[in-house]
Formats: C-alpha cells, sequence, structure tokens
C-alpha cells in the first residue's frame, strides 16, 4: 500500500495561542499517528491549536488549503469529518474547504484535567478514498474563576486560644489548568490570622489559617475575614469565602469600679434600711466571667454591724446605730468579684452629719451650801463645767439662771461658768436662794437642761437688839416687899441663833443717891 504522507505542521496564525505547545512533541505525536494509520490509508496529517469557547461558526483553519486539496475535490470527494464517538464540536465547509465551530467548546467538559486536550477528526473522501486526519488541540482559557463549595464559615474561638493555633480553610476549586488554574490564596484583613499553605501530595495545596495575634473579646466579638482564592489568567480571576470567626469569651478582664474613692454623708440616728450610696464596678467580659458580686471587706466587726451592701447592686444600706458622738467618719473598703474570681477593691469615706441629740450636760464641780451673808460681791459660790458632745452650733451652750437674785453667771474658759454673788447679801432679808442654771446650746431646735442650787446665807451679827418701847413707865405701891414684879421690858434682835439671844441688865444709877440696883 502506497500512500502520500504529508506531514504539516499548522500554525494557525489567527488564533493566539495560550500555550506553547512544544514542536519536538508534536512531531513525536503526528510519527505516532502515522505508524497507527499507516495501514488504513492515512494521506495526510494536520494538527491546529485553537483556544476554546470559540463562537459558533468560527473559523477554525483552510483544512483544504493545509492539505494541498482544492474545493473540487473536496466536492467530488464528498468530503466530510467524522469524529468518532464524540460530539460533533466541529463541522466541514465544503464550498469554502475551511473548518468551523459547530458547537461551542468547553475545554473543561471535554477533558477535565487532562492535557493536552485535542479532538481527534478523520477527514474521508471517496473516489478515490482518502483519509486525514486532523488534531485540534483545545487550549485553556481562563473562562473559570476559582470558587469555593460554600460561601460562608464560621470558627467559634476562644479569645484565649494560643498564638500558633491552626485552623483548617476550604480549599477552591478552578476548572482550569495551569496558569488559568487556581495559583494563589490571601486573607484578610491580618490583624489576627496569617494564611498559611502546605503543599500536599496530589499537587493542591492545604490552606489554613494561623492565629498570630491574640484575640480579644472585649476588642472584637466578630471578626470578619475574607479569603480570595487567585487563578493567574489575563486578567486573573478569584473566588471569595467569607470567614466569620465568633471569639469566645475568657474571664481576662477584671471588674474595675468605677472611682478609686467614693464619698458619701449620712445623717446620724438614721434608721436602719437607710441607703447611703450604691457603688459600681464594670468588667468587660461577658456572661459570668462579667457577673460581679460586691461584698465590704473591712474585717473590723463594728462595720459589718452598722452598714450591709447588697452582693447584686452595690447598694450599701444602714443597718446599725449611727452615732456621730462615737464616729465622725466612716472608711469602708469594698470588693468586688466576677464569677472567675478577679477582683478590684475601692474605698468608701461615710462622713456622719450631726444631729442636735445632744442636750448640754451641767456638772456641778464644786458648790458652797452656805455663805455668810457679809460675804463681799463676786464671791464666788459655785463651779460648774458643761458639756454638749454634739458638734457646732448643735454643740455651742449659752448658760443662765433665774432672773431677780443677786447673783450673776459668770463664762470662765473652756466649758467652765462660774456663780458669783452681784450684790449684798441680808440674811434678815432672804435666807435661802434657790438658784437654777438653764444651759442651752444653739441647735434648732434647741436642747437644754438645768440644776438647782440651794444657797443658805448664814447670820452675821448685824443687828442690835432693839426695845420694843423706848421709854418705859410704871407705877407701884410704897412699902412693897422686895421681889414684887414691877413691869417687863422686851428687846428684840433680826440676827438669828445666838446673834439674837438679847440679856438684860440695869445700868448702875442712883436715885436720890441711893443705888437703883
Ligand atoms: C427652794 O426649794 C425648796 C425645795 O423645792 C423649797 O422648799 C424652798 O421653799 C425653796 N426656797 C425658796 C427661797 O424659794
Amino acid at each position: 500500500m502506497v500512500g502520500i504522507i504529508i506531514m504539516i505542521r499548522v500554525d494557525c496564525s489567527f488564533i493566539k495561542r495560550t500555550q506553547d505547545y512544544p514542536c519536538k512533541a508534536m512531531r513525536r505525536q503526528v510519527l505516532l499517528f502515522f505508524l497507527v494509520f499507516f495501514l488504513t490509508s492515512v494521506f495526510g496529517q494536520v494538527s491546529y491549536s485553537i483556544p476554546e469557547e470559540m463562537e459558533k461558526g468560527s473559523l477554525v483553519c483552510n483544512v483544504a488549503q493545509d492539505l494541498g486539496l482544492d474545493i473540487k475535490r473536496l466536492k467530488s470527494g464528498r468530503a466530510r469529518v467524522h469524529s468518532g464517538d464524540s460530539a460533533e464540536y466541529i463541522e466541514l465547509n465544503r464550498d469554502r474547504g475551511v473548518l468551523l465551530i459547530k458547537e461551542r467548546i468547553d475545554r473543561e467538559t471535554l477533558c477535565g484535567d487532562t492535557t493536552p486536550c485535542a479532538l481527534l477528526l478523520q477527514m474521508i473522501l471517496e473516489n478515490p478514498m482518502e483519509l486525514f486526519r486532523i488534531t485540534i488541540e483545545i487550549t485553556d482559557i481562563n473562562d473559570n474563576a476559582p470558587s469555593f463549595a460554600s460561601s460562608e464559615k464560621r470558627f467559634e474561638i476562644s479569645e484565649s486560644a494560643i498564638i500558633g493555633s491552626k485552623f483548617v480553610l476550604e480549599k477552591a476549586i478552578d476548572a482550569d489548568i495551569g496558569t488559568n488554574g487556581l495559583q494563589s490564596y490571601s486573607l484578610n484583613p491580618t490583624n489576627n490570622f496569617a494564611l498559611k499553605l502546605e503543599n500536599q501530595a496530589d499537587g493542591s495545596k492545604k490552606v489554613e489559617m494561623i492565629l498570630q495575634k491574640p484575640l480579644d473579646r472585649e476588642q472584637d466579638q466578630h471578626i470578619l475575614l475574607l479569603l480570595t482564592a487567585l487563578d493567574g489568567g489575563q486578567p486573573r480571576m478569584s473566588g471569595t469565602m467569607q470567614i466569620t470567626v465568633n471569639v469566645l469569651d475568657a474571664n481576662d478582664n477584671a471588674p474595675v469600679f468605677t472611682k478609686p474613692v467614693y464619698k458619701a454623708t449620712i445623717t446620724e440616728n438614721s434608721p436602719a434600711g437607710t441607703s447611703v450610696i450604691t457603688v459600681r464596678a464594670s468588667d468587660k467580659d461577658g456572661g459570668s466571667n462579667g457577673e460581679i458580686s460586691y461584698a465590704i471587706s473591712n474585717s473590723k466587726r463594728r462595720l459589718s454591724d452598722l452598714f450591709q451592701i447588697d452582693r447584686k447592686t452595690g447598694e450599701v444600706i444602714v443597718i446599725g446605730q449611727i452615732d456621730y458622738e462615737k464616729t465622725k467618719l466612716f472608711q469602708i473598703d469594698i470588693e468586688a468579684t466576677d464569677n472567675g474570681g478577679l477582683s478590684d477593691s475601692s474605698k468608701l469615706i461615710i462622713d456622719v452629719i450631726d444631729v442636735n441629740d445632744n442636750s448640754p450636760v451641767v456638772n456641778m464641780i464644786s458648790a458652797s451650801g452656805s455663805i455668810p451673808e457679809d460675804s463681799a460681791r463676786k464671791t464666788v459660790i459655785a463651779l460648774m463645767s458643761v458639756n454638749d458632745p454634739d458638734s457646732e452650733n448643735n454643740g455651742k451652750v449659752n448658760c443662765v439662771i433665774n432672773e431677780n437674785i443677786p447673783f450673776e453667771i459668770k463664762f470662765t474658759s473652756n466649758n467652765f461658768y462660774s456663780l458669783v454673788t452681784d450684790s449684798d447679801l441680808d440674811r434678815e432679808r432672804a435666807s435661802e436662794y434657790n438658784i437654777t442654771v438653764t444651759c442651752s446650746d444653739e441647735g434648732v431646735p434647741s436642747l437644754s437642761s438645768s440644776v438647782t442650787l440651794t444657797l443658805q446665807i448664814s447670820d452675821v451679827n448685824d443687828n442690835a437688839p432693839v426695845f420694843e418701847r423706848s421709854s418705859y413707865e410704871a407705877y407701884i405701891v410704897e412699902n412693897n416687899t422686895p421681889g414684887l414684879s414691877i413691869f417687863t421690858v422686851k428687846a428684840t434682835d433680826a440676827d438669828w441663833n445666838q446673834n439674837a439671844r438679847v440679856s438684860y441688865i440695869l445700868e448702875d444709877s442712883s436715885v436720890n443717891g441711893v443705888p437703883v440696883s
């Protein structure tokens, strides 16, 4: 069997070749075809290279010209192309001697990952029968973008996750091959996570993200990342996947009081249950890690007898008797603790406001029970101290004594008062005085108290006896016996007791030379 073997290496120059097809390989392939088809009268062989996805009716090649056949021969030989059992992608236009696209060719459907991808056609002519092999290589164009099976992935990651923790991401798929296929990935933003690609045995890449900066739920509770897969085509195509990281809370924040020192005031004698202040601490953590309970941390028993803090609300209330005179200022240490055991402390300073709840107390230091009536003016008859434990006006005291008595009260110094005589005394006029000292404070309303001192005025012999009459006249009959009572004289003395005792004597005188006695 004799045949003309035409080997033509054709470059369809009107088709932009996307991939350089090595010449040597092509020849080897052609040689192989020749050997296979030699026995079946193969007269010619042409190879073309076209990109996939060409429009229907597009020109593939001028096959007649390339095989050195004229149009008449094509017509007379009823030339037709035959593609075996594969679909009819290519048709022969006998009038023009060209091959045209009959059906759109999708390289990915035709060959998948196999390379090179080629259509093997036979052109058959009759009278005489001739067979031509036509190989049409289908080159890849970047008609597929990388894509992910799912558009979104969620991670729940604790904020305590350590640096270097790995999270497996999904691979992207790109049906194109070579540089049009999947080339690279990127992950944005890169604040917390970095992308890590690892080559695998099957040529694909393992895609992971690595934690490179600690997460902080208090700063970002949700982190949105975009994983992009890129191919190497012109232009480049990409596919994206949204990655959502929900940062789970760890107890990494302690409670913080809103103030380092709280100040409050409370009036003394406030009834139990009176609210003093509500303190507050905040915790940035969520859930039970952010739940705060409050406590008074002073260990002094007295404070916990007087004040109580509500564990949940932080309200401080009075539970005992607040006495300004005992304590004017309370310093309470308070503590806020979250459920994870982290805590903060603060101080609560409570000023007690005085209430005029104390009367002045008058204390006689010394007092004379009696003084002689001839005592000099300003003689001190009593010394007393006056105290009022209240503060300010509530503790300022003034003392007075009852009116119309010959005494005076004098402020000496430092809460001391003295009681002195103010004018001459006269026992014969008043032998006893009840002196009432009344001390009142300046509070509103004012409180007062008083003491009464009874002072006796002792006698001094300052009054002479006085006869009832300045002269007496009496008559007696003569020759009376001695011892006969003639008459009685009477003298009285205003003084008291001894000073008032009167004795009578007849003054020595004589009547007509005879002594009266
Ligand atoms: C002083 O008080 C006492 C007791 O209340 C009373 O008996 C006495 O008469 C009072 N004296 C004067 C001078 O008022």
